[in-house]
């Protein structure tokens, strides 16, 4: 190995560094963000409502509320098409369970703990 090669492959190895420590730090900040308490208007007519950082699946008469981040890299997930919700970024498909039934995301979706308010016109996210 000359001098070169030497130098290329430690830059590599730097490059491949920052990008490693930059999508832990972004997921640490993408996962600080949701640890507030956030109340999200309930529709209990609308399947699915989609806000910044939730999605509310209203399938059977029992809400659910999935985070919106794509299990992917995380781009905010904020369409359905055909009955399925679709990240925009890449093109994964997630059921309304939030399991993912096309990739590139392998993962599901984030089920976030909630409580439906006495009158059922907001949901209470408790994490
Ligand atoms: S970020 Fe959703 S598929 Fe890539």
């Amino acid at each position: 190995m000359n001098r070169r090669n030497f130098f290329e492959l430690g830059v590599f190895g730097v490059l491949l560094s920052f990008v490693f420590f930059w999508r832990k730090l972004t997921f640490l900040n993408t996962t600080l963000l949701y640890s507030r308490s956030q109340k999200l208007l309930y529709n209990k007519n609308k399947i699915v409502a989609f806000f910044d950082d939730f999605i509310i699946v209203n399938k059977d008469g029992e809400p659910k509320v999935f985070n919106a981040h794509c299990t992917h890299l995380g781009c905010s997930i904020n369409k359905m098409e055909n009955g399925v919700l679709v990240c925009p970024c890449h093109g994964s498909h997630f059921n309304l369970e939030g399991e993912p039934i096309k990739g590139p995301a392998y993962k599901s979706l984030e089920q976030v703990d909630t409580e439906l308010s006495a009158d059922e016109k907001y949901i209470q996210i408790t994490t």
